[in-house]
């Protein structure tokens, strides 16, 4: 049985076999729409979201199977004291596959020692969260025709930010990426993803606080919200927050080509002006994460 805990559960080649299940389906979606029917799919948020969660859903009833979960821990039996491992073992015995959000990094790991259905990561802590990492390459695939040789720039929260670090871990495998890692000195991107993955791997990477001067050399730029509710201070939060802004005067440098992501929801960080630039494809990514999940329920299922 296969889980997803991280991205690198997934080869290249079944990442690609992914991307190619998911435009199928954006092509003839009738084709699949009752591919998994009396099937049922467990969504446990024991953090917000609302991307995540409902695309998982959505994917499930675009499939002709059904859903059930909770979308607030507060609303499960871990607010009465009840283990991680004790809910899903009993989630195990009434669903086919559990997609899982847990603010502790490693949750969904523990989750998989006890599961007797495959587990989707769709969130731990600050660690990673590989469905928006496929999310993110079916996007860049589809803007650009290709996921090698490209100079991607990560903006913001660095430190706190899970999809930049899943998204790096796959990135690691192709051929000619560069790094461009933009944040302030206290969000920069953590030791285990530099050095155990970008130095491992050997990428191309430089580190800057400017995202000015990175701007021209830029073919992807991957906006982050500062993650406010992993910080410990609130003060710290406050100062960092809003320290970068992308707006149509930044991009004025921009390669005209440039494709601009972020896994939402944003909070300051892109100017609403930046929504009507044909470079902004954050709602595309949008789109994307239910095509994309569908082809992984799918595959996990193994239905396909
Ligand atoms: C991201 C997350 O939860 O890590 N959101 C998402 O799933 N699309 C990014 C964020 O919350 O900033």
């Amino acid at each position: 049985m296969k889980n997803l805990l991280a991205i690198t559960d997934f080869s290249n080649k079944e990442i690609d076999e992914l991307i190619h299940i998911a435009e199928d389906i954006e092509k003839n979606p009738a084709k699949y729409q009752e591919k998994a029917k009396h099937k049922k799919l467990a969504t446990l948020f024991f953090e917000p979201s609302t991307r995540t969660r409902l695309s998982f859903e959505s994917a499930m009833l675009s499939l002709g199977g059904s859903v059930l979960g909770f979308s607030d821990a507060n609303s499960s039996s871990s607010s009465k004291g009840e283990s991680l491992s004790d809910t899903i073992r009993v989630v195990s015995c009434y669903s086919d596959i559990i997609a899982m959000r847990h603010p502790k990094e490693g949750a969904p790991l523990v989750a998989s020692n006890v599961a007797s259905v495959p587990i989707i990561n769709a969130g731990d802590g600050g660690h990673n969260h590989p469905t928006q990492t496929l999310t993110d390459l079916l996007t860049i695939k589809k803007e650009k025709g290709r996921l090698d040789n490209f100079t991607i720039g990560f903006c913001g929260d660095l430190k706190f930010g899970r999809t930049v670090h899943s998204l790096i871990q796959a990135l690691a495998r192709y051929k000619g990426i560069k790094l461009v890692l933009i944040s302030p000195d206290e969000l920069k991107l953590p030791d285990y993803v530099k050095k155990d993955v970008i130095e491992k791997s050997n990428m191309d990477y430089v580190e800057t606080d400017s995202l000015e001067k990175a701007m021209p050399t830029l073919d992807v730029l991957y906006m982050t919200r500062v993650q406010q509710e992993r910080f410990f201070n609130e003060d710290d939060y406050l100062r960092l927050r809003d320290s970068y802004i992308l707006d149509m005067d930044k991009l004025s440098s921009a390669k005209k080509d440039l494709s601009i992501l972020h896994p939402l929801p944003r909070v300051n960080e892109i100017s609403i002006e930046v929504d009507s630039d044909e470079r902004a494809c954050y709602f595309k990514q949008v789109y994307n994460g239910r095509l994309i999940r569908m082809a992984l329920i799918l595959k996990l299922l193994n239905l396909i």
